[in-house]
């Protein structure tokens, strides 16, 4: 075995590459619960890939034939019914997950100097992620998938001048049709996952190449032994791969006890109007994305302006890739902030949790005024960060970890 590793390593630096990335990629000793759900995105991610591509053996990219394919996968196909709801189950928890990841990032500020670009990196998996979903949700051909696409495609209409134009260019039609359906499998099944797949690997890169931050945010290079091994840091290999697969053991108990007991999770992972055939003479009563865009929905209706909304929106996710130039704090963990620091975090999360819920509803004049209140946080939390992490008292960070 030796031999042949020595042999390999000659032509291709497969033990230096196990070697930079796991079994001497020293991690901090303090990681929490926080810290499970860049691995769990890596299962997610996998699970996506693996399903897909068998889902793809059966599914049909055609208007005609789309829907009743899924039907044929959920009937017919062996195993169908279970790969289809792994993928569609996966897509939220892929949400989930990732959701949880940035806010360990906001909680520790991970996205500080020097690890600005893990979380310019990571911004654009998220876009990426919204386009894979996006266009994953209208391959089944139903009613949301229809009418989904033809509320966030129209949006493009709203840019002025070339707004006509570019919708019809992105549809390929003059409605959406089964030359958007087949645009929208080719990107879904293989231009976004390669972009996906590559990101993460620049994401995973450029986090190696400066370390893990951990809870503490305190840099754990600085104290290092004779060797030069930091004190308060372990090997990731064996330590974290044991100790992440606890992780996924928790996560699949989960994710399995969804896919088989409740993979349409009350209408949000799978939408009651999707077990209807697309028809684009009818409308649905209430049109909603899937649960994981609906914050962003609700910031572009609190904006009575469509243009003005559509800005608003893709400020909002915009304005996430400046987060590391918008914290001025000295200190990167919350633990260390002050209270301005915390307040606004919690303030942040409780609006942004209240947008996805309003997103989800059907407006009324109350619930657009709420929306409004919690747009207009949502983006003091960020425009006013230079301020308040200046401001504020922060209390000492310590020298090492403290567990
Ligand atoms: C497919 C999606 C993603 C995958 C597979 C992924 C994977 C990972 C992995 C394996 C790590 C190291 C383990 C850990 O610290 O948890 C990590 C760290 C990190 N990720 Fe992601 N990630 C994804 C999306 C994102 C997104 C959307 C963001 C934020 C915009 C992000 C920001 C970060 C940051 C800041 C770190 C460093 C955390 C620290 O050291 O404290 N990631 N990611």
């Amino acid at each position: 075995m030796s031999k042949f590793m020595d042999w390999v390593d000659a032509r291709f630096p497969a033990t230096k590459m196990w070697e930079d990335h796991l079994s001497k990629y020293y991690a901090p000793k303090n990681f929490n619960f926080f810290y499970f759900f860049g691995s769990l995105a890596l299962l997610v991610l996998v699970n996506q890939i693996v399903t897909g591509v068998w889902l793809t053996m059966s599914y049909t990219p055609s208007a005609e034939e789309a829907f009743a394919s899924v039907e044929y996968i959920m009937r017919d196909v062996e195993y169908g019914s279970i790969l289809r709801l792994l993928h569609s189950t996966g897509a939220s928890a892929f949400f989930i997950v990732v959701y949880l990841h940035m806010f360990r990032g906001l909680l520790y500020g991970s996205y500080q100097k020097p690890r600005e670009l893990v979380w310019v990196f990571g911004m654009l998996i998220y876009l990426a992620l919204m386009a894979e979903a996006f266009m994953g949700y209208l391959l089944p051909w139903g009613q949301m998938s229809y009418w989904g696409a033809q509320v966030i495609i129209s949006l493009f209409g709203a840019i002025p001048v070339i707004g006509g134009d570019l919708t019809q260019w992105i549809r390929g039609d003059y409605l959406i049709s089964g030359i958007t359906l087949n645009r929208f499998f080719a990107l879904h099944v293989v231009a976004l996952p390669i972009v996906i797949l590559g990101l993460v690997v620049l994401h995973v890169l450029a986090l190696h190449e400066v370390g893990s931050n951990n809870p503490d945010g305190v840099d754990i290079k600085k104290h290092k032994d004779e060797n030069g091994i930091p004190l308060d840091g372990i090997a990731f290999h064996p330590y974290y791969t044991v100790k992440d697969i606890v992780g996924v053991v928790v996560f699949l108990f989960i994710f399995c006890s969804i896919v088989f007991f409740f993979p349409e999770m009350g209408g949000y992972f799978l939408e009651k109007p999707n077990f209807e055939v697309a028809n684009a003479f009818k409308t649905p009563l209430h049109i909603a994305p899937v649960w994981y865009f609906t914050p962003f929905y609700a910031i572009l209706r609190a904006i009575p302006d469509k243009l003005m909304g559509v800005i608003a929106m893709g400020a909002a996710i915009a304005v996430l890739f400046v987060l590391p130039w918008l914290d001025r704090s000295p200190v990167k963990s919350m633990r260390y902030k002050g209270w301005l620091s915390k307040g606004w975090l919690v303030v942040f999360c409780v609006a942004f949790v209240i947008l996805g819920v309003l997103g989800v509803l059907p407006p009324t004049p109350e619930r657009t005024i709420l929306s409004q209140v919690c747009t207009f946080l949502y983006f003091a939390y960020f425009i006013l960060m230079p301020f308040y992490t200046r401001l504020e008292k922060t209390k000492p960070v310590p020298e090492r970890v403290t567990g």
